[in-house]
């Protein structure tokens, strides 16, 4: 199927914290600075034609050096684990990939970073 592209800062994403534009190169019209903080998330919703696993790629930009790790929580489940390291400045973007496991329909995908620093600016997930 064709790649789709779900912007953070576009509903129903949810960004707990801050939409900005502050760091150039971010896509749609801008990207989640997310609260530093345990559990402050960025939320997609992702559509599945059909259940079975999907690779998701998220975009992100992380300018510390200190890497800011997120459960990939699917429908509530923790289904994997994503590192987000330092990709040397805000303004340079990175993506990771991570294969979950879907429903057939809308899902939840929730990145719930795990330490106080709390989460990179991320900017979208493509499924
Ligand atoms: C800086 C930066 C933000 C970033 C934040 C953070 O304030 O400008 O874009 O989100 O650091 O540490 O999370």
């Amino acid at each position: 199927a064709a790649t789709v592209r779900y912007e953070a800062e576009s509903s129903p994403a949810v960004c707990t914290g801050a939409v900005e534009t502050e760091w150039a190169g971010w896509s749609g019209s801008g990207f989640c600075n997310a609260t530093n903080a345990v559990g402050a998330h960025v939320q997609f919703t992702v559509n599945a034609p059909a259940a079975g696993t999907a690779t998701l790629t998220v975009r992100f930009a992380n300018g510390t050096t200190t890497a800011r790790p997120a459960a990939v929580v699917v429908g509530g489940t923790t289904v994997a684990t994503l590192s987000f390291e330092g990709t040397g400045a805000w303004d340079t973007w990175a993506t990771r990939t991570v294969t979950v496991p879907l429903s057939a329909g809308a899902n939840t995908v929730r990145l719930n970073p795990t330490t106080s620093a709390g989460l990179p600016n991320i900017d979208h997930l493509e499924a």
